[in-house]
């Protein structure tokens, strides 16, 4: 919400987004939440609320989805759907604010449909199914679709977390566990926020090398079991 995009644009009439729900938050939160359908005010409440919802939704897709399917752009509204269907209105609906994060601005509104058109015809397209034969492969194909959905950012918000529940589902595809993101979320952030920023000029190396990390890291925890 702190966005200084958005702000600079609704200083302009035709870019006034103030209307909308997913421009809103819930009076009482301070700010702090989006309008919601269950009127939760507190953030913690919400976050709570959001992590219980995700880890039903990642069970529930993996009886969606099989491991030989081709994601379109409709699954993934599919998915953020099945996970805040019940708590927000634009739930599995591109946004219609301009959103940008520490300054970094991601796809503008009006090009969201074209982007997840050509985004579902080049890299959803080419890499998944995700059962290709070594590793190297399987991770080009994680870092790709994970840069270019992110960038796009389609969703008001979920976007992180739907791209990793995305990557969980070609990991499984691959016949993988389910991935741990803790060397993206956690102290190696910066290194993948850095990853996105690169993506933007097509250069996908570092996000392959947050990937190859994580997916080390993911099979070096089975081994343990
Ligand atoms: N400064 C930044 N520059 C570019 N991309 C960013 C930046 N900060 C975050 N991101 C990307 O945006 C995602 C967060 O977007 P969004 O808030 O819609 O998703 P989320 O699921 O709510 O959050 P998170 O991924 O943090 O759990 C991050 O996962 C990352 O991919
Ligand atoms: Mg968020």
């Amino acid at each position: 919400m702190s966005d200084s995009n958005l702000n600079n644009m609704k200083k302009s009439k035709r870019y006034d987004t103030s209307h909308l729900i997913e421009d809103q938050t819930e009076p009482g939160s301070k700010g702090r939440v989006l309008k919601n359908k269950l009127g939760i005010t507190s953030k913690r409440e919400i976050d709570r609320h959001e992590k219980a919802e995700q880890i039903r939704t990642i069970e529930e897709l993996t009886n969606v989805f099989s491991v030989d399917h081709r994601f379109t752009a409709s699954d993934i509204s599919k998915i953020h759907n099945l996970w805040l269907g019940g708590i927000y209105e634009w739930a599995g609906k591109y946004r219609q604010v301009a959103i940008s994060k520490s300054g970094f601005p991601f796809a503008f509104p009006a090009q969201i449909s074209r982007l997840m058109v050509e985004f579902e015809k080049g890299p959803l397209h080419k890499y998944t199914p995700c059962r290709f034969k070594t590793l190297e492969e399987v991770v080009k194909a994680l870092a790709i679709v994970h840069t270019e959905l992110v960038l796009i950012h389609p969703f008001r918000d979920g976007n992180g977390r739907v791209a990793r529940m995305l990557a969980t589902l070609m990991a499984l595809q691959a016949e993988l566990p389910p991935l741990d993101f803790r060397n993206m979320t956690g102290k190696g952030k910066k290194y993948y926020i850095k990853a996105v920023h690169e993506g933007m000029e097509r250069d996908y190396q570092p996000m392959e090398k947050v990937f190859t990390a994580v997916v080390r890291k993911t099979l070096r925890d089975r081994e343990r079991k």
